[in-house]
């Protein structure tokens, strides 16, 4: 039976960490319990429970289980734990939680940490589901929230001073338009403002970049994305670095009932295991199409933190082990140029979401950023967004050569 050691890389955490053989059939992979309740030995008297990732993870409160057993499935279920084990050891966290969705996860922990009253400093290019929930949602519940540019470190200084925040919320690289933040800097000011910091990682994953050895309080997942893989499942996760703070996120996913089920559990979880070696490629595949993109005349201005020009380029090669698989563009002709080219390519499929094996292409403004038309999130309207797939290379350049024109 495979067990986790300290210092084992994070290719064998994918595929171990929260997976050992199961005890009584000796299934390799965790089964899917498709169960909600549990028979209890005895009134108060749970089976099973899970170790707490703290003591392979080298953060937390060392060893112990966080869990003591099982009663009903929206507390605690067995695939679920595996998956959140194994992304508390991908994030180096003391504990992950798994959600049915991203934005599940985000109420979760703003409903968590936030009280009405409070102010809260976001991304002012965050995703625009972010963006919908702090102001269509959380402004009615009494919470402030105010847009700042997180990859200016000075300018984020200045509006935690100004604004006392709470939480400051922050994404990198972020959606769509790529900008880096400077994961540390931002640490230290929210703890210079006594606020907590959040990262959401979903366009890096933990393979790429991990913000709890940053100094970030939580890391935020749309585990729809990287983490699963391949365009089959939604769902959504937080990792805490401190055990109370993940006991209180726990409370609160359990008293309103947000966590994922089993079988979505099952299927991201079989995503994680080869996110690495998908990575690499959506990495390899990105550099080139990004390359392309800039050398070609229909393009008036290429968004990738991996070339040398963007400017979060060194912040990024700091923090992050490859530069991503989300390459963002600005068409030369304009925005009815950008909407006719997304419906022109031939691999890369026109459609919303991103991190998939597939190539996906897609116009943030009409599509998943209209949310934030009118705001000061707003996105230009020849942009371009896509999620570069690991197909071959050449049938990708190809294909966007063609629908450029
Ligand atoms: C950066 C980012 N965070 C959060 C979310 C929300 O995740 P979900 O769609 O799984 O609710 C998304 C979705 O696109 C996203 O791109």
């Amino acid at each position: 039976m495979a067990e986790i050691e300290q210092g084992d890389g994070f290719e064998t955490l994918a595929i171990h960490a929260g997976q050992e053989a199961d005890p009584v059939t000796g299934a390799v992979v965790p089964p899917i319990y498709q169960v909600s309740t549990y028979k209890q030995d005895g009134v108060g008297g749970l089976r099973g429970g899970r170790r707490s990732a703290a003591n392979h993870a080298g953060v937390g409160s060392g060893p112990g289980r966080w869990i003591e057993g099982y009663e009903y499935s929206r507390t605690a279920n067995p695939t679920r734990g595996a998956l959140e084990e194994c992304l508390a050891a991908l994030e180096g966290g003391a504990r992950a939680l798994a959600f049915a969705s991203g934005m599940a996860a985000e109420d979760c922990l703003v409903r968590t940490v936030c009280r009405p009253g409070d102010h809260v400093l976001i991304p002012h290019d965050a995703y625009g589901g972010t963006y919908r929930l702090f102001d269509k949602v959380l402004a009615a519940w009494g919470l402030t929230y105010h847009p700042v540019p997180v990859s200016d470190a000075e300018a984020v200084r200045a509006a935690a001073q100004a604004h006392a925040p709470r939480l400051i919320w922050v994404e990198t690289p972020t959606n769509p338009l790529l900008s880096i933040a400077d994961i540390g800097a931002l640490a230290q000011v929210a703890r210079a403002a006594g606020a907590l910091i959040a990262v959401d990682n979903t366009f890096a994953s933990p393979y790429l970049q991990q913000p709890l050895s940053r100094g970030a309080d939580v890391v935020v997942h749309s585990t729809t994305k990287y983490l699963g893989g391949h365009s089959d499942v939604v769902g959504g996760a937080l990792v805490a670095g401190d055990p109370e703070l993940a006991a209180r996120l726990a409370f609160m996913q359990n008293a309103t009932g947000s966590a994922g089920g089993p079988f979505d559990a099952w299927l991201t979880l079989r995503g994680v295991r080869t996110l690495g070696v998908r990575m690499d490629r959506h990495c390899a595949n990105a550099a080139q199409v990004a390359t392309m993109l800039a050398n070609h005349p229909g393009v008036a201005r290429v968004y990738y933190p991996g070339l040398p020009d963007h400017p979060g380029h060194e912040v990024a090669a700091k923090q992050m082990r490859g530069f991503g698989g989300m390459v963002s563009f600005r068409h030369a002709g304009g925005a009815d140029a950008a909407v006719a080219m997304c419906g022109r390519t031939r691999l890369f499929t026109l459609g919303e979401s991103l991190g998939g094996v597939e190539s996906l292409i897609e116009h943030p403004a009409r599509m998943t950023h209209a949310s934030v038309a009118g705001s000061p999130l707003e996105v230009p309207s020849d942009l371009v967004r896509l999620s570069v797939g690991i197909e071959n290379i050449d049938d990708l350049i190809e294909d966007l050569r063609a629908a450029l024109g």
